[in-house]
């Protein structure tokens, strides 16, 4: 991987180069500054939260654990790094700089964070400066984040857009929660609790909580349901009925989201409706082609997934009677996916273009994240799902579709929850490149 990842780096930094001068040419600045972010602390306390780096930062080097580090940018100059790496016994301090993107710096190391000051450049207010206030340095906050909209939307929109060094990276990150998913279906196989089942996700997956690019979802039985379900059981819950994990890994700075939902009996009917909803998934996933509409493969999944809630008896109405009467939308409350990559959740999921706007989400359907066309180099979650949620079954019936629905059917399935199954997508020239199946293939 490691000669693998220079040359495809060297590749990544030309393009990160680009655009940074483009974007620096929209705006009419000089140089690209940016802080790699500063270490959070609680109120009233000494503790600090983990270090989250600026995603700015590490869209460039493959640093996650170096707060009080910079990057300067100037077009048609060698990037500069300011490298801090403090004399400090409490703590464990960075290494000193290494690694494959070490020889396309000039690296500067400084041991105090106020000393990066002296090492950007002279006039602050010619540079785009994108961080948290919080990383202002300098006498009257010369050298403070501004962010410049059309710096941050320049970048933020190209973003969506990987090059082959970053899907190389996504790619280590899904072998990593891979690995995880598959000790998660042995460790809930053998009775294990929610905390038992995660700490076996985590030790597979080589990663520490807070090094995961999200809090594990993992949830047995009736926690399905709940859609961003982080408690950890201590016990496991008996009857054992359904898992459902939805859990990443790290990897370079790079993330992925993976779900899967298992039946603790492979041969009842929560499992064909898991199988299912499997296959309508692999069909979903299918459509991630270039100049397909995202929001548009939204709304498929809602006619996908009301053909199977009518197959399996739930629902009475047809599935375009579901999704323009908002049945379809009590089961899957949802958005089809989002973009992923230096962040679970990427940004710009609507941006209507690099230089600003917003492409509205269809009406009814407020929590989609992404509203773009797809175009090669996109990477998106694909993760439809079916639920069965008390709240949103009761407001079905209060809205007057109650006979929409069999409610012994529901009744069937609620104590397994819900379904949700969910692969990282590249889309290609070509047929798509799905990420997480191809990992499950090598691995399983
Ligand atoms: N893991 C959160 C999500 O799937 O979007
Ligand atoms: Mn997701
Ligand atoms: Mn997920």
């Amino acid at each position: 991987m490691n000669a693998e990842a220079a040359i495809l780096y060297a590749e990544h930094l030309n393009v990160m180069k680009s655009r940074a001068d483009a974007a620096l040419e929209r705006a009419g600045l000089e140089h690209l500054v940016v802080p790699s972010g500063t270490l959070h602390y609680q109120l009233f306390d000494d503790r600090d939260y983990p270090y989250a780096v600026n995603p700015q930062f590490k869209a460039w080097l493959p640093l996650t654990r170096n707060p009080g580090s910079w990057l300067v940018h100037t077009p048609g100059e060698r990037p500069r790094l300011v490298y801090l790496q403090p004399h400090d016994y409490w703590h464990v301090v960075p290494e000193a700089p290494n690694g494959y993107w070490l020889e396309h710096f000039d690296v500067v190391v400084i041991r105090e964070p106020v000393e990066a000051q002296q090492h950007l450049p002279k006039n602050a207010a010619r540079c785009a400066i994108l961080g948290e206030a919080q990383s202002a340095l300098g006498k009257y906050g010369a050298f403070a984040p501004n962010n410049p909209p059309a710096v941050v939307d320049y970048l933020e929109y190209h973003r969506a857009f990987k090059t082959p060094y970053e899907i190389a990276m996504m790619r280590e990150a899904t072998r990593r929660g891979v690995r995880g998913h598959l000790a998660a279906e042995r460790a809930f196989r053998a009775g294990a609790s929610e905390f038992g089942i995660h700490l076996a996700y985590c030790q597979a997956a080589g990663q520490e909580a807070s090094e995961l690019p999200y809090g594990n979802i993992v949830a047995l039985n009736e926690h399905g349901a709940v859609l961003h379900y982080t408690d950890f059981g201590r016990l496991p819950p008996k009857p054992l009925r359904s898992f459902l994990i939805d859990a990443g890994a790290s990897h370079g700075g790079y993330a992925c989201d993976i779900t899967r939902t298992y039946s603790a009996d492979k041969g009842d009917e929560f499992q064909s409706l898991v199988d299912a909803v499997d296959a309508a998934q692999q069909n979903m996933g299918a459509q991630v082609r270039a100049g397909a509409d995202y929001k548009q493969l939204h709304l498929d999944a809602h006619l996908a997934l009301s053909a199977i809630l009518k197959d399996f008896g739930v629902i009475r109405v047809s599935p375009e009677e579901a999704l323009a009467s908002g049945v379809s939308s009590a089961f899957f409350p949802h958005g089809l996916g989002h973009g992923i990559g230096l962040q679970v959740h990427e940004v710009a999921g609507f941006a209507a273009s690099d230089a600003g706007g917003t492409i509205a989400k269809p009406e009814g359907h407020p929590y989609l994240r992404l509203t773009r066309v797809l175009e090669p180099g996109m990477v998106v979650t694909i993760e439809p799902g079916i639920y069965f949620i008390d709240m949103l079954l009761e407001k079905l019936k209060q809205d007057g579709h109650a006979d929409a629905v069999d409610w012994a059917r529901v009744d069937a399935f609620r104590p397994c929850g819900g379904i949700r199954i969910e692969d990282d997508v590249v889309c290609t020239e070509g047929e798509p490149m799905n990420l997480t199946r191809e990992e499950f293939a090598i691995a399983g």
